[in-house]
């Protein structure tokens, strides 16, 4: 049985984009905003016997034909959830939501949030448990927020130490945003580098957005000079759905994200994901273009081309360690093969990375065929763990290097009940070792460096021929 997954908005992004997530998800399995089965073409509801998809992952069932998301909604101040409440009414637990009573906000500083994260932290905990009840084979977490602002940033992390300090064993993902570089909070340095400590020492996986690429990609996509976040948010959306398409959509390979998680990330420390997503249709997007034509070699090859990553990459050719895609729809399995070797030839990979990309081939919903027509869609959206994301860590280092040089704005810091002022130097020195290792993970020499590190040495080294002996008796 696929496991339980229990999805944790945090602040404003993370439930801006949870709406746009939990939009798409009730989309895909013919559930209405109120929870309620849709009624399908032909009169019948779409019941749970002739359903291919699977709900449990993410919703619970309390009564026949009405679903409950697996969420906790939590901020700061009231405006976001009380509007993701109206816009789904009778859908969110309410025992899965929480507002503070100050209704202030964090102030867009990670100590407000962090303080109020430690001070809440055994109701979250309860909150949480109370969700897990109703599970059978939990899997994991996933906190959706921004790393910028008080909330997202402080709060989640404090959560996301009690999280992996308390539930060591299940996995622990974050779809994280990363601020644009008209930082609109002079603070937004300190912010960032704080969480991404967090993001470094206590999550599993994190799938990394940057506001840069997101408004550069939603211009694009919905035609727009300017576009707002509920658009920006459903580019997001439609990278957490599909991430998670073949466990809500079961078939024999990835049916749990245990398992496409570890397919990217070959040790704990690179564990930093950039996603792409290409074509933006009707199926995930208000208003999108829809192309017929495509095939999974066309968008194999369109999913590694820049515009269409999530994160902004920069001129340095990035070394791949990992790439896993879905591609959703009816295709070819020709096609695929022709793609991967295609791409193959066109990504650097390591010298030392097995250069294996993983595909899965999703399910295009049903709901979303009698939604937009039952024409045939192909999309795909990629995860890669690559050194492409070192850029973006050395603009977080420089903007906190700028600012902490002078010491400037620390007021919101020192009056923190929790904040020890050694975490800003501590983390600066996390993010120096994650730009670090990442640069390593370049080198042919990796994976030699990392098997003579004491903790990873299976067996007994032998210190005179540089060999480890893996059963340790001597025989090489
Ligand atoms: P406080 O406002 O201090 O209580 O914290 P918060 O976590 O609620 O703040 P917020 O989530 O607004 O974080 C600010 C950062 O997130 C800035 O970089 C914003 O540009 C970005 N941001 C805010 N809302 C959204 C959103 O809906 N989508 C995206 N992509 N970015 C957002």
């Amino acid at each position: 049985m696929t496991g339980e997954i229990l999805t944790i908005q945090v602040g404003q992004c993370g439930n801006h984009v949870g709406k746009q997530f939990w939009d798409q998800l009730t989309k895909e399995h013919g559930i209405g905003k109120d929870g309620q089965i849709l009624e399908s073409s032909n009169g019948n509801s779409t019941d749970r016997i002739f359903r291919e998809d699977d709900t449990n992952p993410f919703f619970k069932q309390y009564q026949e034909n009405k679903y409950t998301p697996r969420a906790i909604m939590i901020d700061l101040e009231p405006s976001v959830i009380n509007d993701n409440i109206n816009y789904f009414p009778d859908f969110f637990d309410p025992r899965g939501t929480w507002v503070s009573k100050d209704r202030y906000g964090a102030g867009n500083s990670w100590a407000n949030g962090y303080d109020e994260g430690q001070k809440n932290q055994d109701i979250f905990l309860n909150m949480i448990d109370k969700q897990l009840d109703s599970t059978e084979n939990f899997e994991g977490f996933q906190l959706l927020h921004s790393v910028a602002g008080g909330t997202g940033s402080g709060l989640g992390s404090n959560l996301l130490e009690a999280l992996a300090d308390r539930y060591q064993k299940k996995l622990l993902t974050t779809y994280s945003v990363f601020p644009s570089d008209q930082s609109e909070v002079v603070v937004q340095p300190y912010n960032t580098i704080l969480t991404l400590r967090r993001l470094a020492e206590d999550s599993d996986a994190s799938v990394v957005f940057d506001n840069n690429a997101l408004s550069n990609l939603s211009g694009r996509v919905f035609q727009k000079n300017q576009t707002d976040y509920n658009q920006t948010n459903q580019l997001i959306a439609s990278v957490l759905s599909s991430t998670t398409n073949s466990v809500r959509f079961p078939s024999y390979l990835y049916s749990s994200l245990q398992s496409i998680f570890s397919t990217l990330i070959p040790s704990p420390e690179l564990h930093f994901l950039t996603p792409a997503f290409t074509p933006f249709t009707s199926d995930y997007i208000t208003g999108g273009m829809d192309y017929k034509r495509n095939t999974a070699y066309d968008i194999l090859l369109d999913l590694i081309d820049e515009p269409n990553s999530l994160v902004s990459k920069h001129s340095k050719k990035p070394i791949y360690l990992n790439v896993f895609c879905t591609i959703i729809g009816d295709i070819e399995r020709n096609d695929i093969s022709r793609g991967i070797n295609k791409i193959q030839q066109r990504l650097q990979f390591a010298a030392w990375s097995p250069t294996i990309i993983h595909v899965n081939n999703g399910r295009r919903s049903n709901y979303l065929k009698n939604l937009h027509g039952n024409q045939s869609q192909v999309n795909g959206m990629m995860l890669a763990n690559s050194s492409g994301i070192v850029p973006l860590f050395e603009k977080v280092c420089g903007s906190f290097d700028k600012i902490y040089s002078k010491k400037a704005f620390l007021n919101a810091f020192q009056q923190s009940e929790n904040f020890d002022a050694d975490d800003f130097i501590e983390s600066r020195e996390v993010a120096r070792s994650l730009i670090e290792e990442y640069t390593a993970a370049e080198e042919k020499s990796y994976l030699d460096e990392v098997l003579l590190e004491d903790e990873n040495v299976i067996g007994e080294f032998n210190e005179n021929n540089n060999e480890v002996d893996a059963e340790g008796d001597n025989i090489m």
